[in-house]
């Protein structure tokens, strides 16, 4: 059979072929016809791996499933066999999946597997919408706990090496700004890491794409004595470096600077206090379950709030498939395109909230505000009440299957927008921001925008083609590059008394601004 594989013309199950178990149902082998024309899928990976009674269910991100037959499966299990041979666990695990039958397991390449389902499995047909999503995407607030990279923490050679990669950093440094707070994006070999940091971000960043979509380092060195605010600005844009690359960020329709428009780094702070922003400013008012308009969205934490300002958690795709089950009407609604403010050749752009991707992964982008203040422009089609009820649900399921937590001074998360929604709590200003001394005391949290090089290609419409400038997976794209081809775009004409968030049911912004989510992480 070897010699059969050697000709077909698929190296990358070859050689994944040679250190993998073979999985083969009893007595059969591979047919010459199938062999023969070995397909090349090139690298492959396994979006889930679900044992059930007596079958296997796997995806993959060439956008198929497929139903294995597990006592053909568990054939690739070494070790003793149970009498009854079932797949009894599966794990993803990088490129590869760990089945486990009993005691026994065995590792299997993801591109070695698709190969095999052409011929061992049954094609459960494309990923629909109508069928709750699957896979490690999907999580609760309570099962964060569980995650190795929910929490991490660097060991101490791990800080040195960023210490060490900052320090070589600062000397070639450029500054966006006069006042230097904002560093220019660094390269790779600006800010150099050793193998085993470099290895673990690798790692990180298959978490994002593949994994929960979210990882959070406990322990960075922001009082670092040889650490000054700029060289943790530097360190932040460098280490973000590592994951993708460092996109400019925007600042919806308010173009400020202080928001971090433009900028490779912004600066989470309060202004001014209240629950609406003014004139391009910061204030410490709450935000709703929501997206930025990148693929990956950094904070780390170098003050906290006196009291308050908790960052909000959830799984999108877990509340599309509670969604799903409870009302499915309304999980339909989000998979149509909705008008939204800020961007697009007339000041709006129309894009579904959510989708899933020719990899059969799931993406999702969206922010009540900017539906709301899409409202108050003339040309906009104006949302339906079951389009502003299927919005107002993610923010309740968010508040069930979400968690939250506080940032503490250290803390530094990396969030997949596409299919992970953040949101935060309001918070207490310092005395002393309260006689107007800004930026110098209280809340304070650094920002980046990512693009990260593993990122999925994006549905191949010309709606994501707007929003991301490319669809292209590992592509730089989306953030600022996109909002500033729209131009100077018009504002929303409000009324006097308009209310923040007031387009939406006031039961939900109620429980928005009086609960906490079910699951509450305290640090
Ligand atoms: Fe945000």
């Amino acid at each position: 059979m070897l010699s059969a594989l050697r000709s077909s013309s698929s190296r990358a199950a070859l050689r994944s072929f040679a250190s993998n178990p073979v999985i083969l149902p009893a007595g059969r082998t591979l047919s010459t016809a199938f062999t023969d024309s070995l397909p090349d899928y090139g690298t492959v990976r396994v979006r889930f791996a679900e044992p059930s009674q007596g079958h296997v269910d796997v995806g993959f991100t060439d956008g198929s499933s497929w139903r294995f037959d597990s006592s053909w499966l568990s054939r690739a299990v070494s070790g003793p066999k149970p009498s009854a041979a079932a797949i009894s666990g599966a794990k993803l695990d990088g490129e590869s999946v760990t089945f486990t039958v009993g005691d026994a397991a065995a590792t299997v390449d993801g591109s070695v597997l698709r190969t095999y389902a052409d011929e061992g499995g049954v094609d459960l047909g494309p990923p629909s919408l109508l069928e709750p999503i699957r896979g490690p995407a999907v999580w609760t607030g309570a099962e964060l706990a569980d995650s190795p990279w929910w929490g991490h923490h660097l060991s101490e050679a791990e800080i040195d090496d960023l210490v060490s990669a900052t320090k070589h950093a600062m000397q070639t440094v450029r500054w966006r700004d006069a006042s230097c707070t904002v560093p220019e994006p660094l390269s790779l070999e600006e800010f150099p890491l050793g193998q085993p940091m470099a290895n673990k971000l690798a790692s990180l960043a298959d978490e994002l794409e593949y994994g929960k979509g979210l990882a959070m380092i406990r322990n960075m060195p922001t009082s670092h004595p040889a650490l000054d605010e700029q060289s943790l600005a530097v360190m932040y844009v460098g280490l973000s470096a590592h994951i993708g690359h460092v996109v400019m960020q925007s600042s919806s329709g308010l173009r400020s600077v202080s928001r971090g428009y433009g900028m490779p780094l912004g600066r989470i702070q309060a202004e001014m206090t209240g629950e609406t922003p003014k004139g391009g400013l910061q204030t410490n008012n709450a935000f709703r379950l929501h997206t930025d308009r990148c693929d990956v969205i950094s904070l780390m934490s170098l003050r906290a709030a006196p009291s308050g300002g908790a960052s909000r958690l959830a799984s999108a795709p877990a509340i599309f498939n509670a969604l799903l089950e409870r009302a499915p009407h309304l999980a339909a609604v989000l998979a149509q395109p909705i008008d939204r403010i800020w961007e697009g050749e007339n000041g709006y752009f129309r894009l579904p909230v959510v989708g899933l991707t020719p990899s059969g992964q799931f993406t999702t982008q969206f922010s009540p505000s900017y539906v709301e203040n899409a409202q108050f422009l003339e040309d906009t089609v104006k949302a339906t009440p079951e389009q502003i009820a299927a919005l107002d649900a993610i923010e309740e399921i968010g508040l069930e299957l979400g968690a939250e937590f506080v940032m503490q001074p250290g803390m530094l998360f990396f969030l997949n927008n596409h299919q992970v929604y953040h949101g935060r709590g309001n918070w207490s200003v310092t005395d002393s921001e309260k006689t107007g001394d800004w930026g110098n005391s209280g809340r304070l949290l650094f920002r980046t925008w990512i693009s990260p090089y593993n990122s999925r290609p994006l549905p191949d419409t010309d709606q994501y083609r707007t929003v991301w400038g490319t669809v292209a997976g590992g592509a730089l794209r989306g953030g600022w590059d996109q909002a500033i081809k729209s131009g100077e775009v018009p504002k929303p004409k409000f009324p006097d008394d308009h209310v923040y968030y007031s387009l939406f049911d006031d039961r939900v912004q109620q429980l928005s601004m009086t609960t906490t989510c079910a699951t509450v992480l305290r640090y």
